[in-house]
């Protein structure tokens, strides 16, 4: 009896000793719930952690006087005028948070095809840019870089003859970064979409000594239906066609790297994913090919979804909300442009 004990035995250790040789581990010598016993546990281990440093604020900007006008498709969110923009800017900054992103939604009778008021250099964009730095010198501001909002086509790019044509465009891209950097912009987002802009704007920067600016590039992004609501905030909807020939096809992948690494050769300090949670496969795959820095942009659409089944009842906004956010980060995110970025800074910090 105790020979055949003693043979069990060995049996066992000789089991778990080869299974370590194999590296394979197996019940009951593993359990993996070991490590999700208690919250200490789990807190120790975890791998992700939300901070406010994780976040970028879109801003939406508009001409007039103490206005905050809220956008329905966005509820929660408004676009403000720029005398209530420097007391916005000292409250985010108070909850931790440290750039914004900075759009406009230009009057009617300013649009054109060549976006000319985009280079104004006392233009909406160019003083939204000085007021936040003058509120608060710290915060990084970022501005987008694109035709749509001055383009009285709606589209990212000059058309001619119903096409959006690249290189004339980039040109004009470059001037409007280079407007935004002398406003005192610390950061260019370029989210246009055209071949070599990126390139045509670190010239730009180059050549008129602004070294230090960076360039956050939208490199994969998509042409996307979850940009719906941001549309409606600026009022840029596409007036004719839509962006496939621009922004990328939903259905690819692989261009998504070339587009990130070609951004990167022509001089972009981060690269871009949009939109967001739809894309995480996206964010991964960048972030495994490029040693930059990588951003995240959880759109208009995705905001206003949760929004609206949390209006009903049907999910718990602030845990998917977070839950969201974290999957940004988990996927390789180190930046995530987000509606949510203020209510989200409350919750954690
Ligand atoms: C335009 C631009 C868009 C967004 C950011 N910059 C819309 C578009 O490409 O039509 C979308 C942002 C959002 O949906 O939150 N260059």
């Amino acid at each position: 009896r105790l020979s055949r004990f003693n043979n069990l035995f060995n049996y066992f250790w000789f089991t778990v000793i080869k299974m370590n040789l194999n590296n394979i581990s197996m019940y009951p010598i593993q359990r993996n719930r070991r490590l999700r016993s208690n919250e200490s546990i789990r807190s120790l281990i975890r791998e992700n952690v939300l901070t406010p440093n994780d976040f970028i604020v879109p801003l939406f900007v508009v001409e007039g006087k103490n206005l905050r006008e809220s956008i329905p498709s966005m509820p929660g969110y408004s676009r403000m005028s720029l005398d209530l923009l420097a007391g916005e800017v000292k409250s985010l900054w108070q909850l931790g948070l440290k750039a914004v992103l900075v759009f406009v939604k230009v009057p009617d009778h300013l649009k054109d095809n060549k976006g000319k008021e985009a280079l104004n250099k006392d233009g909406l964009m160019q003083r939204s840019v000085k007021t936040i730095k003058d509120a608060v010198p710290e915060m990084v501001v970022m501005t987008d870089v694109a035709l749509d909002p001055y383009s009285s086509f709606g589209h990212d790019g000059i058309v001619e003859e119903g096409k959006v044509v690249n290189d004339p465009t980039v040109e004009v891209l470059s001037q409007m970064g280079l407007s935004h950097a002398q406003a005192g912009a610390d950061v260019l987002a370029p989210s246009d979409m055209m071949d070599g802009r990126v390139l045509k704007i670190r010239t730009a920067l180059e050549s008129n000594n602004f070294k230090d600016t960076l360039i956050m590039s939208y490199s994969a992004k998509y042409a996307s239906s979850f940009y719906g609501p941001f549309r409606d905030a600026l009022d840029s909807a596409p007036g004719f066609g839509d962006k496939k020939t621009y922004q990328m096809d939903p259905a690819n992948r692989s261009d998504a790297v070339v587009e990130a690494l070609r951004d990167i050769e022509e001089g972009a300090d981060i690269v871009m994913v949009k939109p967001g949670i739809a894309y995480l496969d996206i964010l991964r795959e960048i972030k495994n090919a490029v040693n930059t820095p990588v951003a995240a942009y959880q759109v208009s659409g995705e905001y206003a979804m949760l929004k609206a089944a949390a209006e009903k009842g049907w999910l718990n906004h602030d845990e998917v909300m977070l839950e969201q956010l974290l999957a940004f980060k988990r996927a390789g995110a180190n930046l995530i442009a987000t509606y949510h970025a203020k209510e989200a800074s409350v919750l954690i910090s």
